[in-house]
């Protein structure tokens, strides 16, 4: 038999010839179905002849086995199908046989199992170990992490993807990013600031990349001079995980690209900045007309991740200066023209991971950014005020983590980077 563990697999051989095990003991062992629990101890030989179907070397010659719990006889999924790569599952239908395929509403419906896979476990390590990377840099460049409200009185990214709800009588919704929390708190005087939670939005559309609940990876400080310094911090942040993820993570990174098979990430040690004027020429020498002060369309933004590609041979660059229409109420226009912003968006293989840039922490030039931007400053009263009190110019950024491992894995779908997915058709589990 196999035992699995963590995304490692160990044959295990429970036979009469081992020291105490009895007829009894071997006939118990057949009666173990897939995917129940055992403890199993024994004795670790290294065998003659290379194991397949394994990923450990070595076998382990069981002299005593218990069941910990027993899984039913027939499982809704089996892992070894969920774990079949579309490369394995092509080749058997050359050959005439056709396997099994599970495809991602199953997987998602029977979760518990799918995240058994190895690939699975892989990403969510890779996960896991993103969150840790970030904390811990932040961490020692003197941020705060603090915690925010999920539950605001109104929207902060403005639009319509807002969870409404009903508080104590008072109409509220659920938190579409820290945004203005964070920067209250840099208003609090706490000059470098970092938040690690939970965003909603109400999304419309049902795309590879958008999820309603995600984690967001939050950045808010002081700038001293120039919204060039929020930008150092996503660079040498990133390059971070990217360098750490590539090091610690081999063995994470095999197990996804054996059955999502991916390039490792072009990057390089200082990431390529590019401003927002410099990508537009850049799509128009390539025939791709898009408007030089509106916003880029993912078409558009897959486009230049290509042309970035093919010119300084990196998958993950930043492009600032981005038009002020483009951008949302809080967003610093540039000081010499206001046709464009202080802000900029950071994209992993042509698509975006990041935005951040400097805001407006002028009270006056807030309420102006609002009306024009038709936010009601009524509903935000609260915030405006915070900057009346005193207040430094600031910046920050935010990244959605699993756009991250989707990105960084090329995984093609979010929903694989999310461990319970909730998206515009999913609630459930
Ligand atoms: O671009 P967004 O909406 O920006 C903000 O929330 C700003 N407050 C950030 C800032 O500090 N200026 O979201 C930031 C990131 C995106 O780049 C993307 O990675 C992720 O959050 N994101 C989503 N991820 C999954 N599903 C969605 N629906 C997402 N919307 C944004």
């Amino acid at each position: 038999m196999v035992v699995r563990g963590k995304g490692f697999t160990v044959q295990c051989l429970v036979t009469t010839q081992g020291e105490g095990v009895s007829r009894r003991m071997v006939k118990f062992a057949a009666t173990l179905n897939r995917e129940s629990i055992v403890d199993a101890i024994g004795v670790v030989f290294d065998p003659m002849i290379p194991i397949k179907g394994t990923t450990q070397q070595v076998e382990l010659h069981v002299r005593k086995l218990y069941c910990v719990s027993k899984a039913m006889p027939t499982l809704p999924i089996n892992v070894e199908d969920a774990s079949r790569s579309d490369a394995e599952i092509e080749a058997a239908l050359q050959r005439g046989v056709q396997l099994p395929r599970v495809n991602q509403d199953t997987r998602l419906n029977f979760r518990v199992i799918d995240i058994r896979t190895r690939a699975n476990q892989g990403i969510f390590r890779i996960q896991s170990q993103v969150g840790t990377i970030f904390r811990q840099f932040l961490l020692s460049e003197n941020f705060d992490e603090i915690q925010t409200p999920k539950l605001t009185p109104g929207s902060s990214e403005g639009g319509s993807a807002v969870f409404k709800l009903d508080y104590k009588g008072h109409p509220a919704c659920l938190a579409q990013s820290p945004q203005l929390h964070k920067q209250m708190a840099i208003c609090g005087d706490k000059n470098r600031v970092f938040v690690i939670g939970p965003v909603f939005r109400a999304e419309d559309s049902y795309t590879h990349r958008h999820l309603c609940e995600f984690t967001g990876l939050d950045v808010e400080m002081e700038i001293k001079k120039h919204y060039s310094e929020v930008m150092d911090i996503v660079d040498r942040l990133f390059v971070a995980i990217f360098d750490v993820l590539n090091e610690r993570c081999q063995k994470e990174l095999e197990a996804i690209g054996s059955q999502y098979p991916f390039k490792p990430l072009k990057y390089k040690p200082k990431t390529l900045r590019l401003t927002f004027e410099e990508g537009v020429q850049m799509l128009k020498d390539a025939g791709v007309e898009v408007d030089p002060l509106g916003d880029l369309n993912t078409e558009a933004e897959r486009k230049l991740g290509q042309l970035v590609l093919e010119r300084y041979d990196t998958e993950f660059y930043i492009l600032h200066r981005y038009p002020l229409a483009a951008r949302p109420f809080y967003t610093m226009p540039c000081y010499d023209n206001a046709l464009y912003s202080n802000s900029f968006d950071v994209f992993i293989r042509g698509e975006e991971i990041i935005s951040g840039g400097q805001r407006v922490h002028v009270p006056e030039l807030l309420v102006e950014r609002c009306q024009a931007c038709g936010v009601d400053v009524n509903t935000i009263s609260y915030y405006i005020d915070s900057f009346r009190y005193g207040a430094a110019p600031h910046g920050g950024f935010g990244a959605g983590l699993e756009r991250v491992v989707m990105l960084f894995c090329a995984l093609g779908n979010i929903r694989k980077a999310s461990l319970f997915p909730r998206d515009p058709r999913r609630m459930v589990p």
